[in-house]
């Protein structure tokens, strides 16, 4: 019998784009993962739900070119840890181009020395009725498209090549590629 293993989802967001995603790699990742293995879905206000995990995945939504404090936080926490098998994405980029742009140097400089296994950046959602005017105005600034740009085909395509990468299901010909 498979010993019990867990796999914790958490990831930032101002305005629940995020939160969304990470829900939808959690379920989806409940559903293919075989027996033994238990998902659980966090938030990042108490980082000890990290400690312990065999795999994390972590993510956050990218305001003006960074993760989120509370997810730049979990990031440096998991950073010396290496515990455990990470993953990382990143949401924010409206359109395909700015997704070709997106540069979370943290995130990515993980992946290159090893701590993290793959970065990956989503679509993400600009619903400029839940912004303040603050935001709204640099959203202008950035000439940021209003709209959800976010592709739940691939979200779920993600969570399936996470699985693969655990060794836990058998990977499929043409699987997803890391971005
Ligand atoms: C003020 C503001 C700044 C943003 N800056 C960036 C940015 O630098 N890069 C980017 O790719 N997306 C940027 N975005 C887009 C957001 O990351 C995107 O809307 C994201 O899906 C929001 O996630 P949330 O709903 O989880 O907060 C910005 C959005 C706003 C409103």
């Amino acid at each position: 019998m498979q010993a019990c293993r867990s796999l914790v989802v958490a990831a930032a967001s101002r305005h629940g784009g995020t939160c969304e995603i990470a829900d939808r790699l959690a379920t989806t990742l409940a559903e293919v993962l075989p027996e033994g293995w238990t998902v659980v879905r966090s938030d990042l206000s108490d980082l000890r739900t990290l400690d312990g995990a065999d795999a994390v995945v972590l993510g956050s939504a990218i305001y003006f070119g960074h993760w989120m404090h509370s997810a730049a936080r979990a990031l440096s926490y998991v950073k010396d840890a290496a515990l455990f098998d990470l993953w990382l994405f990143s949401t924010g980029p409206i359109s395909e181009i700015e997704s070709e742009n997106a540069q979370i140097i943290s995130a990515n400089a993980m992946v290159t020395s090893g701590q993290a296994i793959e970065h990956k950046v989503f679509g993400g959602r600009l619903d400029t009725s839940r912004l303040n005017w603050i935001e709204r105005a640099a959203a202008t600034a950035v000439h940021a498209l209003p709209g959800d740009h976010r592709d739940w085909d691939q979200v779920d395509e993600w969570a399936r090549h996470i699985a693969e990468q655990l060794g836990v299901v058998p990977a499929r010909p043409g699987g997803a590629a890391a971005s």
